[in-house]
């Protein structure tokens, strides 16, 4: 059994800026609100109609490759998470295979849908096939184009302001060093309020979960005997129901309890301390929310890893991104302790312990 490792990272991030000021321009908010709440100044959003989250994740996945000392057509396994995919379906992990020319008869690839926590996810599920050998160069890789999705009317705001586009990518591959590579990984998941952050139409539910949960709202779904349209009508799109949406506080109160929760159980489990840690990667979800974790966990300003000043919450890949800029930067070297975190929509969260 082999032990894996992170033998690569890139991410990409489009050119354009979008300041707090510009979005002011589409709907009520302000650059001190937005600061105040989230830390975010500004966000970067793809090129329309040529930048998809495909090509961002094509981007990050050259340097990544190039970093891990292959060319993309080594890759054997494909991971890709997101919630802002190109095609409803087929996933983006076939389309970014085309990207990157993997024409290989042993390449597959594999679509995580589990927003926030699918980077962490996706190194988990790269971490196991490494390990037991049946895959050598395993691409995870996390990216976003939300810009394409959001409600830029005041109705919106609350969510709209918060994300940005960008991409991140890692190549894992086994090591035989006993001192270096993923010591662990922990996920959870709890779907009983799957509804608190949800993109929930167009799907294929017919109102079943909300009905079943006592919420009688109209949203015009159409009649049972009917086929042919049960995906998306006028009335839910008048609605804003083609967009996200989440109740923040509620979601807040749960990141500040289920990040230092999963921390210290990935570190229980291989018998390390919060002072341990060299170099945490929180998932960008607020600042406010990295800002609570830090100082539960105790950790100097040095040891924690923001980012979501310059480029909002990218969601699956905000931890790869900021993991790439904190190596970039010079702050995370051989032989340091590296922790991975996130939680996010589902709800479902998840932590990595890694000996760089
Ligand atoms: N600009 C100005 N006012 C706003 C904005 C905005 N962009 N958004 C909301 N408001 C208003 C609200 O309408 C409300 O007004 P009211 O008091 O008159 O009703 C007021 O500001 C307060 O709204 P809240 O939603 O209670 O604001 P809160 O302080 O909770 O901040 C925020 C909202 C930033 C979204 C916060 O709750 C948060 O960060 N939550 C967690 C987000 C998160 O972690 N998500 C998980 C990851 S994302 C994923 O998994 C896809």
């Amino acid at each position: 059994m082999f032990r894996s490792k992170i033998a690569g990272i890139g991410h990409y991030v489009p050119e354009r800026v979008v300041t707090n000021d510009e979005l002011a321009a589409f709907m009520e908010t302000s650059d001190e609100w937005i600061q105040e709440r989230t830390g975010i100044q500004e966000r970067r959003y793809g090129k329309k109609h040529e930048e998809t989250t495909t090509t961002m994740a094509a981007h990050a996945t050259r340097i990544a490759c190039e970093r891990a000392g292959i060319a993309p057509e080594d890759i054997d396994f494909i991971i890709f998470a997101t919630l802002s995919p190109d095609y409803y379906f087929p996933g983006c992990g076939v389309l970014l295979q085309r990207e990157l020319g993997i024409t290989h008869k042993e390449a597959a690839a594999l679509d995580i849908r589990n927003q926030c926590s699918g980077f962490l996810y996706g190194l988990s599920v790269a971490d196991q096939f490494v390990r037991t050998g049946m895959y050598k160069n395993v691409l995870v890789v996390g990216s976003e184009m939300h810009s394409m999705g959001l409600d830029f009317s005041t109705r919106g705001r609350n969510v709209t302001v918060i994300f940005g586009d960008g991409a991140g990518a890692a190549v894992i591959q086994p090591t035989e060093n006993p001192e270096q590579g993923i010591l662990t990984t922990k996920l959870h998941s709890d779907g009983t309020y799957a509804e608190k952050l949800a993109f929930i139409n167009p799907g294929s539910h017919g109102g079943y979960h909300a009905k079943k949960a006592g919420d009688d709202t109209d949203f015009g779904y159409p009649s049972p005997d009917t086929y042919g349209e049960i995906f998306m009508t006028q009335h839910m799109m008048d609605n804003g129901q083609q967009y996200p949406n989440m109740e923040g506080q509620f979601v807040f109160k749960m990141a500040v309890q289920k990040f230092p929760e999963v921390i210290k159980e990935a570190l229980d489990a291989v018998g390390l301390q919060t002072t341990d840690i060299d170099m945490l990667i929180p998932h960008q979800a607020n600042l406010r929310i990295s800002q609570f974790v830090q100082k539960t966990l105790r950790l100097s300003d040095d040891k924690v890893w923001n980012n979501i000043q310059k480029y909002g919450n990218t969601t699956a890949a905000s931890v790869p991104i900021a993991l790439c800029e904190a190596w970039e930067a010079g702050k995370i070297k051989s032989g340091d302790l590296v922790c991975l975190a996130a939680f996010g929509a589902g709800f479902t969260w998840g932590a990595a312990l890694v000996r760089w």
